[in-house]
């Protein structure tokens, strides 16, 4: 049963957290391969894309065959505690090929590098290096280290770090949708969460590295671009605070708030779609909403996590917004974007202390809001958090399990509906490759984020179409190209 209910919230969860990406092949005849694993989120994976491009410097090309590959690494998550376990079962099959290969090299990167550091070293001994998200400029320094026979460890967290001048190589890339970090680490401390711990404080990226890597993008033919952060509604950047510059008395401030940032990239081009993640409910304002609805090439589409229904709950969790609070936003978005803006969350089944009252809060809120879709997850205790501290994980496991499928069910049904009402509907879609069925049909997604699936006709990955929907499933949109 268990079992069952986790692959249910995979299927939900999509490609995000459970399954990893594994890099594609990107040779340029250079005599070292890497191997990369990403789990986790979308910064992980987009930190992988700095990782091949630090490791290119040293002459490594990146694999998709493991069994080729010098160095291996796995850029690893520790969200949850099934997030850790499936990074020890791949360390296991590894190991299997390290028997036939000893001089094979493999590390640990990411989260759950940084939260068990050198531990990690200990209980598992093929482990030969660990490196944490804001050590990865040392990688080649720690692979010197560890071809002299020695194990390597670097976890140091920075408070500048942001990786703002290498460019990212492209890994499993569609050639038509990329993501940009915009920040890194987390200062809001939710109870249960692991994150700020694993990425450390909150920095901001210079607009202008950011300006830069989008408009190359678009150069290369690129036509949508995520900006990416913990929480964007906090990205704030001005030389002085971080240090970049320092500035004459005489001199304005320039202070650049994200709603500003997303007008720099947004100018850019009209061809060029921004959307971004994740936008926390206690920070998003009316300005990103007002910024949104200017620019056609904003993306009509948010994720604005509420975890639980109720304030009591939300307390708790240390959220910094109660369920008022948060259905308030929703109104704001509706108001200014529309009924049309798509709108999704993450929620959290079972955390500590949640009576089945509080549960229901969750379940009317999702009712009163009606997402397009969401990531759904039963609470896991993660070491060293607030709640770990503070509360007794007391929810049993199988009126968590009983939960998770409530939400699911109740989310089924509501993207069921939200699409539903799509059919008849013409949309702009931007496309970006063949459907995963058949190559007679592409897919692409519309501003809300809905996958739309059509005949492809003379079409091709990059264009923009208008597609009128026909029909729909509760996850995708069929139509043709009108
Ligand atoms: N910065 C984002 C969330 C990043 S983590 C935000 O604030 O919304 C992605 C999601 O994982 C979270 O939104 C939460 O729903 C889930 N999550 C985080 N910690 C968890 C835990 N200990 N147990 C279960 N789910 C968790
Ligand atoms: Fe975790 Fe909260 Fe930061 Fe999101 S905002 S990463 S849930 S601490
Ligand atoms: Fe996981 Fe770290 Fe992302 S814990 S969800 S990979 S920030």
């Amino acid at each position: 049963m268990k079992e069952l209910i986790e692959d249910l919230s995979i299927l939900t969860v999509e490609q995000r957290q459970e399954t990893p990406k594994i890099t594609g092949v990107r040779s340029s005849g250079k005599p070292k391969k890497l191997y990369i694993e990403s789990y986790g989120c979308q910064m992980n994976f987009s930190d992988s894309e700095i990782v091949a491009s630090i490791l290119q410097k040293e002459g490594f090309d990146t694999t998709s065959e493991i069994t080729e590959a010098d160095v291996v690494f796995l850029n690893t998550c520790s969200i949850r505690e099934k997030a850790e376990q499936t990074v020890r079962n791949r360390l296991m099959h590894i190991n299997g090929l390290k028997k036939h290969k000893p001089e094979l090299m493999v590390g640990v990167l990411g989260c759950m590098a940084e939260r068990l550091k050198a531990k990690f070293l200990e209980e598992e001994k093929i482990v030969d290096l660990v490196a944490g998200p804001d050590a990865y400029r040392d990688l080649p320094q720690l692979l010197a280290q560890v071809e002299e026979g020695d194990k390597a460890v670097n976890t140091f967290l920075s408070r500048e770090e942001t990786y703002a001048d290498i460019s990212p190589i492209r890994l499993n890339s569609n050639g038509v949708t990329a993501f940009i970090s915009i920040m890194r680490g987390c200062d809001n401390m939710c109870s249960f969460c692991v994150v700020p711990f694993t990425r450390g404080r909150e920095r901001s990226r210079d607009p202008k590295s950011i300006v830069a890597e989008a408009k190359d993008l678009f150069e290369k033919g690129y036509r949508e671009i995520t900006l990416l952060g913990q929480n964007v509604d906090s990205f704030k950047w001005s030389p002085d605070e971080n240090n970049k510059a320092r500035l004459e008395k005489t001199e304005v401030r320039e202070v650049i708030t994200f709603s500003q940032l997303l007008e720099k990239v947004a100018n850019i081009h009209p061809d060029l779609r921004i959307r971004f993640s994740t936008s926390h409910p206690k920070d998003i304002t009316d300005d990103v909403l007002h910024t949104m609805a200017r620019y056609d090439n904003i993306c009509k589409y948010i994720h604005l996590p509420v975890q639980s229904g109720n304030s009591n709950v939300l307390e708790r969790m240390n959220r910094g917004y109660s369920r008022e609070w948060y259905l308030e936003k929703i109104n704001r978005i509706r108001e200014i974007l529309g009924i049309e803006c798509g709108i999704s969350s993450d929620m959290i089944a079972g955390f500590c202390g949640e009576t089945e009252e509080e549960h229901q809060e969750t379940v009317s809120l999702m009712d009163h809001v009606k997402y397009d879709f969401a990531y759904m997850f039963m609470y896991s205790e993660r070491p060293g958090t607030l709640a770990e501290k503070k509360f007794k994980d007391d929810v049993p496991d199988a009126v968590k399990q009983r939960r998770l499928e409530k939400i699911i069910q109740k989310q089924n049904q509501h993207s069921l509906e939200r699409y539903q009402r799509d059919i008849g509907k013409t949309y702009k879609v931007l496309i970006e490759g063949y459907s995963k069925r058949s190559d007679n049909f592409l897919q692409g997604r519309n501003s809300a984020n809905k996958v739309i699936i059509f005949p492809k006709e003379n079409k091709t990955k990059g264009q923009y179409v208008n597609v009128k929907v026909e029909t729909c499933s509760k996850a995708t949109l069929l139509g043709k190209i009108i």
